[in-house]
C-alpha cells in the first residue's frame, strides 16, 4: 500500500491537536508505521518546503515551520497520500469543507496546523528527509482483515 508523511505543525502541536489528528488517521484504517516528535532547524524546513523558496512567504513559512516541535508520521494504507490529502482540507482552511482536519481545526492558510504529502515523489522524498529506513515499521495489524479485502 501507499505510504505518506503526515506532521503535525507547531501550531498543531502547541493547540494540543495531536492526539485528535491522529486519532482521525487511525478512525479511517490508515496504518501508523512511523512516528517522532522533531524541532525542525531552518535549514530542515527550508528543504522540506524546497519547492516554495522562490515564494514570498517562503521565509515566513520556515521561521514558522521551526519555531517548535513538530510531530512527524508516516502513515499507509490503500490511497493513503490523496486519501489524507482529502482528510487535510484545502491548503486555505476558509475553502476547507467542515469534516476535514482544517475544515474543522483552523482558520488561516499560515496557521494549517497539518502538512500531507501532495503526490507519490513527495511523500518518497519527504518520508526520507525525515525518517531513516529503520524508523519505517513493517508490521503487519491483524485489523487489517476487517479493513481490507484480501
Ligand atoms: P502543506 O501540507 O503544508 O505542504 O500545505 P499544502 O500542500 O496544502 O500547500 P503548499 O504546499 O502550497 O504550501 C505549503 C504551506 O505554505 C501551506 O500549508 C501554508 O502554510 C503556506 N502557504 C501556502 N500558500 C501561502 C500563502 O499564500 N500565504 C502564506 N502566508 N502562506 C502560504
Ligand atoms: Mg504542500
Amino acid at each position: 500500500y501507499e505510504r505518506t508523511f503526515i506532521a503535525v505543525k507547531p501550531d498543531g502541536v502547541q493547540r494540543g491537536l495531536v492526539g485528535n489528528i491522529i486519532a482521525r488517521f487511525e478512525a479511517k484504517g490508515y496504518k501508523l508505521v512511523a512516528l517522532k516528535m522533531v524541532w525542525p532547524t531552518k535549514e530542515m524546513a527550508s528543504k522540506h518546503y524546497a519547492d516554495l523558496s522562490s515564494k514570498p512567504f517562503f521565509n515566513g513559512l520556515t521561521d514558522f515551520f521551526s519555531s517548535g516541535p513538530i510531530v512527524a508520521m508516516v502513515w499507509e494504507g490503500d490511497n493513503a497520500i490523496l486519501g489524507g490529502r482529502k482528510m487535510l482540507g484545502t491548503t486555505n482552511p476558509r475553502d476547507s469543507e467542515p469534516g476535514s482536519i482544517r475544515g474543522d481545526l483552523c482558520v488561516i492558510t499560515g496557521r494549517n496546523i497539518i502538512h500531507g504529502s501532495d503526490g507519490p515523489d513527495s511523500a518518497e522524498h519527504e518520508i526520507n528527509m525525515w525518517f531513516k529506513p529503520s524508523e519505517v515499521n513493517d508490521h503487519a495489524l491483524a485489523e487489517a482483515a476487517w479493513v481490507y479485502e484480501d
